[in-house]
């Protein structure tokens, strides 16, 4: 099974990066940063159609999983996956070919939050693979603060979460 992360935060070596680093490093999963390329946000004309989102699009087919790895920013995914998940809509519309090809792949989240457990917040995830027939695999939610023991006792259940739904072995 082939895995690749996809990885956007405002901050390529913050919070959430440790975490996959953490959790995911041994396994070697390539990570995609989007900070490394040039992906601008849906435009109706598709005037955008040659920046980097389609290559990256094709090069992320080749892999089975898709885990999505954000920082949780006002309840929601970070911009920069924001503006990757509105692209999807180009490849409905003028690149259909590469959205057929993502029926059948496998998404999980991996989510880093700082200050409340995020309430609702896979259900996006849920309805984009509902929508494009993707099998959503599962959320799960690091804690990254130093304050709420609650949390920091449950970012081991996450982890646990994160092995047995990704078949993989984390530290
Ligand atoms: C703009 C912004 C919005 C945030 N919104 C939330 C939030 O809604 N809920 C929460 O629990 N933490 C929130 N946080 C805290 C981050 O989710 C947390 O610190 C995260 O681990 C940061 O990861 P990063 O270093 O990759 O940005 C926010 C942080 C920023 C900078």
């Amino acid at each position: 099974m082939s895995q690749a992360i996809i990885f956007g935060s405002s901050r390529s070596f913050g919070k959430t990066r440790a975490v996959i680093d953490d959790l995911l490093s041994p396994s070697k999963i390539n990570l995609f940063d989007l900070n490394s390329y040039k992906i601008s946000p849906f435009d109706y004309d598709h005037a955008n159609r040659h920046d980097d989102f389609m290559p990256l699009i094709e090069r992320l087919l080749h892999y089975d999983t898709w885990i999505i790895a954000t920082p949780v920013y006002w309840y929601n995914m970070s911009t920069q996956h924001k503006i990757f998940f509105d692209r999807f809509s180009d490849l409905l519309t003028i690149r259909k070919d590469l959205g057929r090809q993502l029926r059948g792949k496998k998404l999980f989240v991996i989510a880093s939050f700082g200050d409340s457990y995020p309430q609702g917040f896979e259900d996006t995830f849920k309805q984009i693979c509902d929508y494009l027939g993707m099998a959503y695999l599962g959320s799960s939610f690091f804690y990254s603060g130093s304050v709420n023991q609650e949390y920091l006792t449950n970012n081991a259940a996450q982890a646990r979460l994160v092995s047995e739904r990704l078949s993989i072995n984390t530290p």
